[in-house]
Order: structure tokens, then sequence, then C-alpha cells
């Protein structure tokens, strides 16, 4: 009775090991460490190597006694994927089907899968609930709607039993060594900017919001960490297969994120405003009634305690070399 997380050393897969450790699940970890760290995944067992190397998979599953996957390790930069759409396809899906063919022999039916808000496109509603119609804007969000079909048709094929977490926009660390060491959304960009002096960029400020700047659902890493957790329980429960947002149901503003940035770093955070950002929509929020209700599951951490956790890990990074693995 083994979890395999895929993806295990990174930022989101690093903290659903732990997560799962902590409630007491036997975890053993699958990274090929492109962006990932040894040292995060510990005391779990880390196998080094590609979720596309189908003999790797076949031993891990076999020599941990692997009864269920969360699958998280994935190509995540939507600009990228736009220059260089075959890597995208190539990880996100052959990745995705060689596990799946792994886990068919094997006979493990039970999968958490990693999937985004990025599947909805541009979408026109206040709320979007999962039936809202997925029309991805990118090869990245491509890929995740395309895995949730894989999954799908094999859920009618053979019987897999799968959970699709569509991420709405991951934020925070639950402890400072698991920050995110990207430095590619809103809250990691405006740290970057104070740190070099200058001002942080507001990407369009005449969107038709309140305020005229994007609104987005920002949620805590712990909390994503923690719907896995509910989801795989679930599994091993014989729930069957569900696709859920994972969101706080609340939206905020590039201004308002920037406000609670202000507070928690002191810093001055008067913004320069800069054209709109391509393919930015107004407004992406979840509705978050499914998970609830399927799950038990709502998210407790607010924007406060996401910025304040990412600023103690940013500060972190800076002040020390990075975690080393092995
Ligand atoms: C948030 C808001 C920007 C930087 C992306 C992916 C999504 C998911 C999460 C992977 C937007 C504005 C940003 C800046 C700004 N990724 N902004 N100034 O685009 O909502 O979502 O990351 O699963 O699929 O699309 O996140 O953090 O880039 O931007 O004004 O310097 O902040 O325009 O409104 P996004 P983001």
């Amino acid at each position: 009775m083994t979890w395999l997380v895929t993806g295990g050393a990174g930022y989101i897969g690093a903290h659903v090991v732990r997560e799962m450790l902590g409630q007491g699940l036997r975890v053993v970890a699958v990274d090929d460490l492109s962006t990932g760290v040894a040292g995060r995944v510990r005391p779990a067992p880390l196998v080094v190597g590609s979720v596309l190397d189908r003999a790797l998979l076949d031993r891990t599953i076999a020599e941990h006694d692997v009864t269920g996957v969360v699958h998280i390790a994935a190509k995540k930069q939507v600009g990228e994927s736009v220059e260089d759409p075959l890597t995208y396809y190539r990880e996100n899906i052959s990745g995705l089907v060689t596990l799946l063919e792994a886990c068919r022999s094997a006979g493990v039916d039970r999968f958490v899968f990693s999937s985004s808000a990025a599947t909805y496109g541009l979408p026109d509603v206040d709320l979007v609930d999962e039936d809202t119609p997925g029309v991805p804007l990118s090869p990245y969000g491509e890929t995740k709607l395309v895995g949730e079909w894989v999954m799908r048709d094999c859920a009618a094929a053979f019987g897999l039993r799968y959970m699709a977490l569509r991420y709405f926009n991951v934020a925070g660390t639950a402890s400072p060594e698991l920050a995110d060491p990207g430095v590619f959304n809103l809250i990691p960009l405006v740290f970057r900017e104070l740190d070099a002096g200058a001002r942080p960029k507001v990407f369009g400020n005449d969107y038709p919001t309140p305020d005229g700047t994007c609104i987005r659902d920002y949620v805590h890493v712990a909390d994503i960490a923690a719907a896995h957790l509910a989801a795989a329980r679930a599994l091993d429960d014989g729930a069957g297969s569900a696709t859920y947002n994972i969101g706080r149901g609340e939206g905020s503003s590039v201004l308002e994120v920037l406000e609670v940035i202000g507070q928690v770093t002191g810093r001055d955070v008067t913004p320069q405003v800069v054209g709109r950002r391509p393919g930015d929509p107004a407004r992406v929020v979840a509705a978050v009634s499914r998970i609830r209700d399927g799950l038990g599951f709502s998210a407790t951490r607010d924007l406060h305690d996401m910025v304040a956790t990412a600023w103690a890990g940013w500060r972190a990074a800076r002040d020390r070399p990075p975690l080393s693995g092995g």
C-alpha cells in the first residue's frame, strides 16, 4: 500500500509528499530532477528518472508495492509551451500514457492527476464550475485537458479510477525550504522587482473588473496538498472518478495582491502599469462546491498567509545556498 508521487521533488509535489507522509501514508517519489530538488522528498524514497521510462516505472511500482499514483510531473510554463509544443506533448501526454500503461499492467487503478484551470481558457462566467466548457488557450492547457480525456477513456475501457484536480493560482509554501523556486507567477515576479528596487508591473488596468486589473483565485499550496490527500483517501475508500476545481472560490485582483504584498514586506509597492499580457482572461474564479460536497475539502488559508509564507521562502532562498541533492 504505497502512493507513487511523480514530480515529488518539485514545488507542489514536495508539499503533497510531505502531507501524505504526515498523515501516515507510505510514499515513493519519482522525479527527473529537471526542476525538482532531491532533498525535498525526505524521508520518502526518491527514484530519479522520467515518467517516460516505462522500465523504471514498472520496477518502482513492483519494488514499492504501489497501489495508487499521484501524477504531478509535468511541464507547466504557458509561454514556453507555445514556443515548444512538442516538448509539452511528449512530457505531459506521452508521460501520462506511459504511466497509465505501467499502472494498467500492474493492476494499479487509483490515479490522482494534476490538472489546471488553464483547461478553461477564457471563461465568461462569474464562477467557473467543472462543467464549464474547456477551450484552452495554450499547448500547456491543451495537454492538461487531453490528459483528462485520456483518463476518462481509460476509466471506461479498463476501470481506472481517477481524480482530475484543476488547480487555480497556486501560491505560498508550507515551509521555507519547499518554496516555489520558479519566478514565473505574479507573487514571485513582484518580489523580484522589489528586490531589484524596481516597481512591480501590472499587466493592464483597463479590464472590466472593479479596479480594472485581472482577478484570479489564489490558493495556498498547503491547501492543494490537502486536496490531494483527500482525493487519494477517497480512491482508497473505493470512490469513482471525478474532476474537481481546487481554488478558494474568492477572487483577488492584481492590485489587491500588491496591497497584501506591501503589508507583508513593508515595501513600497506602487506599480507601473504596462500593457495587457496577451491571452490574460479578466476573471478566473473557481466554483468550489463540487469538491466540498464530493471530498469534504475546502481551502482554509487566505491570501495573507500565501504572501507571508512565499515571502519567508523567498528570503530564505536568497540568504542561503539551495538545498543540495542526494
Ligand atoms: C496572475 C495575474 C497577470 C505578473 C498562470 C497559468 C495557469 C497556472 C497558473 C499552471 C494575471 C498578472 C502577473 C506581473 C501582473 N499555471 N500579472 N504582473 O496567468 O493567472 O496563470 O499560472 O498551471 O495555467 O496561466 O498567473 O501569476 O502569471 O498572473 O500584472 O508581473 O497577475 O496579468 O492577471 P496566470 P500569473
